[in-house]
């Protein structure tokens, strides 16, 4: 498919503020581009769906987004919905997807002991496309899936300026850290797109010091792989910033957006039931 020459105008998703981090590698390498950043948040946490409400909710989001947006490429900043919606995606509308999904290969080159976690929500845990991806990727590794149930919510609070205690986030990344006789975790993959939210307190936080990886650059070189590099320099951005729960721009959010490279941005109240399936 051709791709415009200036100015696209590119979609990125999310279950709610998480794919904030996806959002600031994307405009850091195309400042020029249009941005509209949506948040499904009446639906979140996408983690505890079941897989055929999944599908049918972010299918039937992202038609009405492209319905109103005509954007000319969507990133699925989400791993929850990446490792599962992405064919149906691909199948249903003529238009470009970059997907999240687990960082796996390059942890499992990171590693030095060959003991690696992948932190990420229940959903992404339990996916077939996860499990290909350690068995492709990382079958010399040992590798410890960690479901954690609270801490997309927790980077949610954070974002909007009610930090979680300490002991909450460490509860939730405790068993990331394993040591055994072979040898100790030393890369942790984050993917779930809130956790670099949390980066510098996961750090903090961490029992020893491991590397945190997240799939966002990754992500970013592929939408300028798709689109070219920028026809212009730019920034801070323009963009429009949508909520399914019908939420208002806030100080913190307007903070949030801003820091990553949406400066100027309309709030568009989207508001759409929490259960529409079709
Ligand atoms: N940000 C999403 C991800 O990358 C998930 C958060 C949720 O459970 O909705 O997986």
């Amino acid at each position: 498919m051709p791709m415009p020459a200036r100015c696209p105008t590119v979609l990125v998703f999310d279950s709610g503020l998480g794919g904030l981090t996806v959002l600031a590698e994307i405009t850091r390498a195309r400042p020029d581009a249009q941005v509209v950043y949506a948040a499904d948040d009446a639906a979140f946490p996408y983690g505890a769906l079941p897989e055929p409400a999944l599908v049918a909710r972010v299918e039937a989001v992202i038609g009405r987004l492209i319905g109103a947006y005509a954007p000319d490429l969507v990133v699925i900043a989400c791993n929850t919905a990446s490792t599962l919606v992405l064919p149906h995606l691909r199948a249903r509308f003529d238009l470009p997807f970059v997907g999240t999904v687990p960082a796996v290969k390059p942890a499992a080159r990171l590693s030095r002991t060959g003991r690696i976690t992948v932190l990420a929500t229940p959903g992404t845990v339990r996916r077939d496309y996860t499990r290909g991806l350690i068995e492709a990727y990382a079958s010399g590794c040992r590798v410890d899936l960690v479901g954690s149930t609270g801490l997309a919510a927790l980077a949610e609070a954070e974002l909007s300026g009610a930090p979680a205690p300490d002991e909450a986030i460490a509860a939730e990344i405790a068993s990331c850290f394993v040591s055994g006789p072979d040898g100790r975790t030393d890369v942790v993959v984050l993917a779930c797109t809130h956790y670099p939210l949390l980066l510098p307190r996961l750090r903090r936080l961490s029992p020893w010091p491991v590397t945190f990886v997240d799939p966002a650059p990754a992500v970013a070189r592929r939408v300028v792989d798709l689109l070219g590099p920028a026809a212009a320099p730019g920034g801070p951005g323009e963009g429009v910033a949508v909520f399914t729960r019908g939420q208002c721009l806030d100080a913190p959010l307007g903070r949030a957006l801003e820091a990553r490279g949406l400066g100027r941005v309309a709030i568009d109240p989207f508001p759409l039931p929490p259960l529409l399936l079709t």
